[in-house]
């Protein structure tokens, strides 16, 4: 490359070095930035209050003097009534009585400390789904071979609140014999083989 060459090229350089503008295309002024509205912050619905814990109790059944019946009788309110889940040892294979009686008082020997059966609606003993009948009528529990009984049911009509209707407080007794349905006040069933206070869970 002869010297003439080089400088032409060298100022050409130059020149167009000075005269050139930025190819690069300027950058677009940038949008102005738009507010962006912040997301509504969708009002949580409060969520519904839960429903309170359904109402339980316990009863749990000791043996009267001369027996070993014992037991657990379980309770929980329900629409209508209170689930009874009964879980008796001990028994004479056979049906037997089983009823809530008016007082939560198990001290007699015999359990007669618990009165009679729970019936503040003035009724007429009967069988559970009778017509007439106290409100502490479950009927018969019927024990096995092994001397076990076991049942769950509805009882309909009773409560574990403040009600009048409600056992809560109330004792509970389980009977040497079966239930007849029609003695009056009683069922003819014979002595008290276990007793137990019904007691709220907390
Ligand atoms: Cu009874
Ligand atoms: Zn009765």
């Amino acid at each position: 490359m002869n010297r003439t060459l080089l400088t032409l090229t060298f100022c050409a350089a130059v020149v167009t070095g000075c005269s050139k503008k930025s190819s690069a295309p300027a950058a677009e002024p940038a949008a102005p930035a738009t507010p962006v509205e912040p997301a509504p912050v969708e009002a949580e619905a409060p969520a519904p209050p839960p429903p309170p814990a359904a109402k339980q109790a316990t009863a749990t059944l000791a043996p009267t003097k001369k027996s070993k019946v014992t037991g657990t009788i379980s309770f929980k309110e329900v629409e209508g009534g209170v689930e009874v889940t009964a879980a008796v040892e001990n028994l004479t294979p056979g049906d037997h009585a089983y009823h809530v009686h008016e007082k939560g008082d198990c001290s007699a020997p015999d359990a007669s400390s618990a009165g009679g059966h729970f019936n503040p609606g003035g009724h007429k003993h009967g069988a559970p789904d009778s017509e007439d009948r106290h409100e502490g009528d479950f009927g018969n529990l019927t024990a096995g071979k092994d001397g076990k009984a076991t049942k769950t049911f509805v009882m309909k009509g009773i409560t574990l609140g403040d009600q009048p209707t409600s056992i809560a407080g109330k004792g509970f007794i389980v009977h040497e014999k079966a239930d007849d349905f029609k003695t009056q006040p009683t069922g003819n069933a014979g002595g008290r083989v276990a007793c137990g206070v019904i007691e709220l869970t907390p």
